[in-house]
């Protein structure tokens, strides 16, 4: 067995800071215009080489997950395998841990995200790389959401969710995440949309100035929401409670049901995550900083 450090990726929590629906395809999935930046807080997997492939999950949110032959990091391990055998490149068994961090099903990348971070991972601890196209598809394949996921910075995400465009002027914000824990199922909210027409999210500021950009957040929206509300009431109480606290923008993410707070400062933020646990300690809170470009 070849020595192998032991390989750790961050598999960041990601966050629709605006989603419009614009469209739909013939096969069923939807267009979209979304504005998406990335966590410094997420999911960690380590990875080891090992006597053969081996999985393992821990951390707060590791009951909640399926059966381990449907988690999308082995997905990714598999496909990434088999893409680099077809091009002669034989890679060794890995042991892989995850440890669960994040809510499950719960509009924040979770799966794309630890899929995303099982790529980047398993790419280092093989020393090896995939030429762009192989990649791509390999990404998409996983899941409309793994592309961004694996590019992490500031982006605007159209097509499906693929057609990726970096935003490097984008700031990085103090959040708060509330979450109701109570999953939602992402193809439920896209089959209950009342309008699949919406307009796209348009001008962008030119510069990092974060009051500049909640302006322009302010007039976008997330078309999911009403949807997700519907479902979950308590979406709606999460946003209420972020206003409570101070929050200068609140919202949904993705398909829900984690709602994410804008504050001026990561303490504002800390101390707002705080308070809310007190109210609600059957909840998830989490206080965070975004990553910058
Ligand atoms: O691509 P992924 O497997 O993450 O998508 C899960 C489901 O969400 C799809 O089967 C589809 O029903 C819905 N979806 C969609 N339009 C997108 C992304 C996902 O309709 N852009």
């Amino acid at each position: 067995m070849t020595e192998m450090p032991v390989v750790t990726e961050v598999a960041r929590a990601k966050i629709n800071l605006a989603l419009h629906v614009t469209g739909r395809r013939d096969d069923g999935y939807h267009l979209l215009d979304s504005l998406v930046t990335f966590c410094e807080s997420g999911d960690r997997l380590d990875i080891t080489a090992s006597d053969e492939d081996r999985f393992s999950v821990s951390g707060p949110f590791a009951d909640v997950l399926g059966a381990p032959a449907d988690n999308l990091v082995l997905k990714a391990r598999d496909g990434l395998r088999q893409r680099l055998a077809a091009a002669g490149i034989i890679t060794g068994p890995v042991a892989i841990h995850l440890e669960k961090n994040l809510p499950v099903a719960s509009g924040i990348g979770g799966g794309s995200a630890d899929a995303a971070a099982a790529l980047h991972g398993l790419l280092r601890a093989w020393k090896t790389d995939l030429e762009p196209r192989t990649s791509n598809a390999l990404l998409l394949s996983l899941g409309a959401d793994v592309p961004m996921c694996f590019a992490g910075t500031p982006l605007a995400a159209r097509g499906i969710g693929e057609n990726i465009t970096p935003l490097p002027q984008m700031p990085a914000m103090a959040l708060v995440l509330a979450n109701p824990l109570i999953g939602v199922s992402t193809p439920a909210i896209f089959k209950a949309l009342e309008r699949r027409d919406n307009p796209p999210v348009g001008a962008l500021p030119a510069s990092a100035d974060l009051a500049d950009w909640i302006d322009c957040l302010k007039n976008l929206r997330n078309d999911m929401e009403p949807a997700a509300t519907r479902l979950v009431p308590e979406i709606a109480a999460a946003r209420a409670m972020l206003d409570a606290e101070g929050a200068l923008l609140s919202r949904m993410s993705g398909s829900g049901a984690t709602c994410f707070g804008i504050f001026g400062s990561f303490e504002k933020a800390k101390a707002a995550a705080e308070a809310l646990r007190r109210q609600r300690p059957d909840w998830y809170f989490c206080a965070t900083n975004t990553m910058s470009a």
